[in-house]
């Protein structure tokens, strides 16, 4: 069997990997507004595309809020979100999740409220596609006159309680097409601006000027990633793509996802927006695989002996029908059985240690500085310590999904 990763490109399809490196010289500034078409047309709005999903962030808090303003938002995330956040002088407060999810609820929104009273917003993701309550959280955000943005990077194709997609209930939707999301499109971003008025129109115009030119460098080694990762997964197995794997780290080729190349809003170059636009043509059927994949983890892994030997599921088989799926979280007991079982699939060369999330705000293997205050999101904490993800990608067949619950079970 081939080598089985979490990430490293392991959702681009054939297609994908041979249009990459090319599609710098056959794309055309039409893709940028194809893409916009498709986003504005899907989520009703005005459309701005971007380099990075943190550049989205960045600009749809500079059109919707003040300086300063405080936005909640959930802890178990990763430190880009932030980022965006910072970057546009707002102040990223924190909720937790609830102890059995993996996102913010409504009770934990209104607890983060009562000690920032001045937030005026709520920005909610639907951590690893399963969906977060919209529906719930819409109403409290009318309630007490906060904006909802949502942030459907991991979530795009997911469905909340009322049978609408992701996205529709929000106030403006933020889209990362960077490496691992469900649109991969290596790297971009987007936000969609639904609640505009005079003033936010003059802002946003504000916000287009400040936008900056991305260098061809940038977009050159970004495209090379398909293939290189493409190289590196099937020459695994055999040696040959470990060496591959460790010389393009030395090289900077495969840097964390976390840092971006730039720091500051910066347009997105056409060659992203061809890969999203042939990305979203595939989208129902990668929801229906990995849908497919997810069905066969919960069967076997709502087993009573899984849950003796400490595994637990960390939504309803309700929630896995209308999430996307992205990777499959389990709750392990604690650190020491996510490193046992991430080693007993290891020998398996299934590669798993790839995690989301290891702290409540993740920065990777990069150093920053992040506005969470230690302990103050304490289910957040602990899931970081014992959560173990299950890749859910087009490379994971019933038969390998089976394997890896078969492993599971022989080492809980
Ligand atoms: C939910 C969510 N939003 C936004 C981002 C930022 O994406 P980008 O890397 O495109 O800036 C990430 C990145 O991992 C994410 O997980």
């Amino acid at each position: 069997m081939k080598s089985i990763f979490n990430s490293l490109g392991s959702n681009y399809s054939l297609k994908f990997v041979s249009t990459s490196l090319w599609s710098i010289f056959f794309s055309r500034k039409s893709d940028v507004k194809k893409l916009e078409r498709h986003l504005a047309q899907t989520y009703g709005g005005e459309v701005l595309s971007l380099y990075k999903g943190r550049d989205a962030i960045e600009a749809c808090c500079r059109v919707l809020l003040k300086p300063g303003s405080e936005i909640i938002t959930q802890a178990f995330s990763c430190y880009a979100v932030e980022e965006g956040m910072l970057r546009a002088g707002m102040k990223a407060v924190y909720a937790d999740i609830s102890r059995d999810s993996t996102n913010l609820t409504v009770e934990s929104i209104a607890e983060t409220y009562k000690k920032y009273p001045q937030a005026k917003a709520v920005l909610i993701q639907h951590s690893l596609g399963i969906p977060a309550d919209s529906v719930a959280i819409r109403k409290w955000c009318n309630t007490h006159g906060l904006l909802m943005i949502e942030d459907i990077a991991q979530g795009i194709g997911g469905i909340d309680s009322t049978g609408k997609m992701l996205g529709e209930l929000a106030d403006a939707v933020i889209f990362s097409f960077g490496k691992d999301k469900i649109i991969d499109a290596i790297s971009g971003g987007a936000v969609v601006f639904k609640v505009m008025d005079d003033e936010r129109n003059e802002r946003l115009i504000d916000v287009k000027k400040m936008v900056g030119k991305l260098p061809f460098s940038i977009v050159y080694e970004d495209l090379l990633y398909p293939d290189l990762t493409s190289f590196i997964r099937k020459t695994h197995h055999f040696g040959f793509g470990k060496v591959v794997f460790v010389l393009a780290k030395k090289l900077g080729l495969l840097g964390s996802p976390i840092k971006s190349k730039t720091d500051t809003m910066t347009w997105m170059h056409q060659a992203y927006a061809k890969l999203a636009v042939l990305q979203f043509k595939g989208l129902e059927q990668q929801i229906e695989h990995r849908k497919k994949i997810a069905q066969i983890y919960f069967e076997q892994l709502s087993q009573s002996s899984l849950k003796q030997g400490g595994l637990q599921l960390l939504f309803t088989k309700e929630e896995l029908e209308r999430s996307s799926n992205l990777r499959f979280s389990v709750r392990c007991t604690d650190d020491t059985q996510v490193k046992k079982l991430v080693a007993a699939l290891k020998k398996n060369r299934i590669y798993v240690s790839d995690r989301w999330y290891r702290w409540s705000v993740d920065c990777g293997s990069y150093q920053c500085k992040t506005m969470y205050q230690n302990k103050s999101c304490p289910h957040a904490e602990l899931l970081a310590t014992q959560v173990l993800n299950l890749p859910t990608h087009r490379e994971i067949t019933p038969a390998i999904a089976k394997k890896i619950c078969t492993i599971l079970l022989e080492n809980v």
